[in-house]
């Protein structure tokens, strides 16, 4: 067993404002204990979240992005200290979207993830290969370039997470088998540890792609899989229960 915690965490994407953050959050109740529970509502619905898991705590709350720079002409941008004065913890980096549809570099990402580490917030670095990057043979090659340009700005020991998302399973339906996941997650936790060597034992390495209450219990499962990392299914609060109760012993 690796001793780390299991983690569920939830990234809402471009869903749910505040009155259906408070909603949601009123409906989840209390998460029973055990994993680490994580939310990244849109940046709007953070100050909303704060204060339905004030009421009943036991949740991580996070932004789904923020900017590299400290402050600035940015419009449209938010940076890790507002995100923290917010209430966040973590940030999500380098998530398929923003590498995909917003065209984000692996070293733009790295930027983010040295600035949120920095500022106190607990970098989320995603990585994961394309369809076509997979049938060509390449995904051991691009997670390799992926994560690299994290670990060489990240100074060994500090508070991040990676999570493995391949982008042909994400909102497809479509997921990894457990043994497909396995296999990517030992190709991340070996260039973990040759990077930052001890320390890098403490980092979990969530999976992403169409996780859902049916198929979360098999995938946490499997082999250095320390959790998930889900989107549709983290929309509605019974559902997103179900997984949490899924990463249970
Ligand atoms: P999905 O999204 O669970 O809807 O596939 C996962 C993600 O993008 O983080």
């Amino acid at each position: 067993m690796s001793g780390r915690r299991k983690v569920v965490a939830g990234n809402w994407k471009m869903n749910h404002g505040p009155a259906a953050a408070a909603e949601f959050f009123e409906g989840l109740g209390m998460p029973p204990s055990g994993p680490r529970v994580m939310i990244f509502p849109p940046a709007i619905a953070l100050p909303a979240a704060v204060a339905a898991v004030g009421a009943h705590g036991g949740v991580d709350l996070g932004v789904q992005n923020l900017h590299e720079a400290e402050s600035g002409a940015f419009t449209g941008e938010i940076s890790a200290a507002m995100a923290i004065e917010a209430g966040a913890v973590a940030a999500l980096v380098g998530h398929s979207e923003r590498r995909h549809v917003f065209g984000e570099s692996d070293a733009r990402i790295a930027a983010k993830a040295v600035r949120a580490a920095g500022s106190g917030l607990e970098p989320v670095v995603c990585v994961g290969e394309t369809r076509g990057e997979r049938r060509a043979g390449r995904r051991q090659e691009v997670l390799h370039r992926q994560i690299d340009a994290a670990l060489e700005v990240l100074a060994p020991g500090t508070a991040f997470l990676v999570a493995y998302e391949p982008v042909w399973a994400i909102g497809t339906g479509e997921t990894a088998t457990p043994a497909d996941a396995a296999e990517a997650h030992a190709i991340l936790r070996a260039r973990l540890a040759a990077a930052h060597g001890e320390s890098a034992a403490q980092v979990p390495i969530l999976y992403g792609g169409s996780v859902k209450p049916g198929n979360a219990a098999e995938l946490m499962a499997a082999q250095g899989v320390d959790g998930v990392l889900v989107g549709g299914a983290s929309l509605k609060a019974a559902d997103f229960r179900a997984i949490i109760e899924a990463a249970l012993p």
